[in-house]
C-alpha cells in the first residue's frame, strides 16, 4: 500500500536522518512500493497532520533521529491519527531516548551497564567527580555523539557539562569504559551479528561515525562463537526490557574487565551508507532492499 516515508524534522541529527531516509526512498522504490517522502520540518503544526492522514496512506516508515522523531513524539501523534508506523511504540521510543532512564530499567532487570550520575545543575558536579575520571559526558536525550567529550579532571568537566547543556537540559557523566566497543541491530525478534567498531579517535565520535575513513567495522567481530551469542542475547533482552520493539540498535563497550556494559538503544538507527544496521544485515544475508522491506513490515499489526 501507499507508505509515508517520515524523514528530516528538527532534530540536531537532521542531516542524518534525510541520509538515512534518501537511503530507503530509494530501495522502497526499487521494490515498486508507492512511496511519499513527508520532512515533518517542510510541513508546520496542523499541515503535517493533513499530511498524514490515514487517507493519504495506509502507513508510515519512520527514519527520524533525535528527539521529536524517535523518541514517542511522532510515535503518539501517530497512534492518535490512525497510521500504523515502524519500529517501536510510544513508551519504548521515549525510554530508549533518555539515557539515563534506560540505564535505571537495567539497573533495575540486573542488567549491566557503565556507573553514572546525572547532572541537571551545577550542584550535580561533585557527585558526578566522585564517580573518578576519566568521565565521558554526553547530552542524555541525544544521538550521533552530539554534545559528547570525555573528561580527565574537574575544570573539563565543568567545560564539558557546560556545552552538552547547551543540547540538553540533562546530562549525565559515565564511567570512562576502556574495552572494545560493539553494537548489535535488532531486527524483529532476532539479535543480528554483532559489529565491533575501531577508532583511532579518543571515541567513536560524529566524525568517526559518519566522515573518517580510518574507522574500522568488524564483522564478524572476531569473539568465539559462544560470547558472542550470549551478548546478542543479552542486546535482545535490553531491548525488550526498555520496551522497544520492531527494530533497533544496542551499543554496548567492554569494561576494564572485559565485561559488557551496555550504553543506549536506538529505535530508529542509522541507515545511510556508512551506517551499522544494514552492515550487520548484510552480514546475515539480507541486502539493503530486503532490510527496509523488513523493517516496513514492522509496521504491520
Ligand atoms: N543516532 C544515530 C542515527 C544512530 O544511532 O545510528
Ligand atoms: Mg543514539
Amino acid at each position: 500500500g501507499r507508505v509515508a516515508l517520515i524523514l528530516g524534522g528538527h532534530s540536531a541529527e537532521r542531516s542524518i536522518s534525510l541520509k538515512s531516509g534518501a537511503a530507503v526512498l530509494a530501495a522502497l522504490q526499487r521494490l515498486g512500493i508507492e512511496v511519499t517522502p513527508i520532512d515533518p520540518a517542510e510541513r508546520p503544526g496542523s499541515r503535517l497532520f493533513e499530511a498524514l492522514s490515514p487517507a493519504h496512506f495506509d502507513r508510515a516508515f519512520l527514519i527520524l533521529h533525535g528527539r521529536g522523531g524517535e523518541d514517542g513524539q511522532m510515535q503518539g501523534a501517530l497512534e492518535t491519527l490512525g497510521l500504523a508506523y515502524t519500529g517501536s511504540g510510544v513508551l519504548g521510543s521515549a525510554i530508549a531516548m533518555d539515557k539515563y532512564r534506560s540505564k535505571q530499567i537495567w539497573n533495575g532487570a540486573g542488567l549491566p551497564t557503565a556507573e553514572c550520575a546525572l547532572i541537571l545543575d551545577e550542584a550535580d558536579l561533585a557527585p558526578a567527580a566522585e564517580l573518578g575520571f576519566p568521565l565521558m559526558i554526553k547530552p542524555a536525550h541525544e544521538g550521533s555523539s552530539l554534545g559528547m567529550a570525555r573528561v580527565d579532571d574537574h575544570d573539563q568537566l565543568v567545560h564539558a557539562w557546560r556545552e552538552a547543556a547547551t543540547l540538553d537540559a540533562s546530562v549525565i557523566a559515565e564511567h570512562w569504559l576502556t574495552g572494545a566497543e560493539y553494537t548489535c541491530a535488532i531486527l524483529g525478534d532476532q539479535a543480528l551479528p554483532l559489529i565491533r567498531l575501531e577508532t583511532p579517535h579518543v571515541f567513536y565520535d560524529f566524525d568517526a561515525k559518519y566522515q573518517a575513513d580510518s574507522t574500522a567495522y568488524r564483522c564478524p567481530c572476531e569473539l568465539p562463537d559462544a560470547l558472542e551469542a550470549e551478548y546478542r542475547q543479552l542486546c535482545l533482552h535490553a531491548f525488550r526490557s526498555l520496551g522497544a520493539s520492531g527494530w533497533g540498535r544496542v551499543d554496548f563497550m567492554l569494561d576494564a574487565n572485559g565485561r559488557p556494559r551496555l550504553l543506549e538503544v536506538n529505535t530508529i538507527p542509522g541507515m545511510t551508507d556508512h551506517s551499522l544496521v544494514p552492515m550487520a544485515a548484510r552480514a546475515a544475508g539480507l541486502d539493503f532492499d530486503s532490510l527496509c522491506a523488513r523493517i516496513l513490515e514492522t509496521s504491520l499489526p
